[in-house]
């Protein structure tokens, strides 16, 4: 992948909020994919202002987010969905219909992950895919082992995954849901452009061996190596195991 090393978070965030101007100014349905976490925030809040201070038509954006818990409503405020809605569907003024994060209910998800790639495959596909990545190299909820060619499909958590998040769930793990659903590896692939952002020392390893080391299941973000457009954003500090 391309590499851009910058000063911090907000260079990161302008970057990437340049390109989804562009893209947005020269198709008013451009097609977002979206992520959760701590990584994008900073890039959601520079598209926000840009989009106001330049008065883009944001009125027809589509957006696919990566992932969502199962078994958790929706409505919960910790849930994929009631997040994407907080930090992209509202500062952004994006249309919340045209807005979508696999449905985590347990009823239907037998068929949710097939129907949400060919949903994504209806809308055109991904222009631009924002990704965070986790210190195992996952992407998504693509942990370690995961296909390369995987599509959008139910996965069990990684154990230190829940012991992570709990911090989001009264610092209780048996809070946290034991599944989710998240877009394939191959799934992620299929957009027309990536954009992996990642800031801290803690991030250094898993950066290194999405660049540098062999394509591998066991960094899943090491497939970006396969992409003909993926660029990797990053602070000195998650640049500093890079050659
Ligand atoms: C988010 C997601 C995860 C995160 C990753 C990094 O939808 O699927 O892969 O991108 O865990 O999280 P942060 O950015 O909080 O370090």
């Amino acid at each position: 992948p391309e590499i851009i090393i910058v000063k911090n978070e907000d260079e990161a965030g302008e970057l990437y909020a340049q390109r989804v101007a562009d893209l947005i100014k020269a198709n008013p349905k451009t097609v977002l994919g979206l992520a959760t976490g701590s990584s994008p925030l900073a890039a959601y809040q520079h598209l926000a202002k840009k989009v106001e201070d330049e008065h883009i038509d944001v009125s027809q954006v589509r957006g696919f987010a990566l992932d969502e818990y199962a078994g958790l409503d929706p409505q919960h405020p910790q849930s994929y969905s009631s997040t994407i809605t907080r930090t992209v569907v509202e500062p952004l003024g994006l249309d919340p219909d045209l807005v979508h994060v696999p449905n985590g209910n347990l009823d239907t998800i037998k068929d949710a992950g097939r129907e949400y790639d060919e949903a994504i495959e209806a809308a055109g596909g991904v222009d631009l895919q924002i990704l965070g990545i986790g210190t195992d190299g996952h992407i998504g909820f693509n942990e370690p082992g995961s296909s390369l060619a995987s599509g959008t499909r139910i996965k069990t958590l990684a154990e230190q995954t829940r012991i992570d998040n709990a911090r989001f769930f009264d610092g209780d793990i048996n809070q946290v849901p034991t599944h989710c659903i998240t877009q394939g590896i191959g799934t992620i692939l299929k957009a027309r452009q990536l954009v992996l952002l990642a800031f801290g020392a803690n991030k250094a390893e898993a950066i290194e061996e999405t660049c540098e080391g062999g394509i591998s299941a066991f960094c899943p973000a090491s497939a970006l190596q396969l992409h003909p457009h993926a660029t990797v954003i990053i602070d000195e500090a998650a640049a500093s195991r890079l050659r």
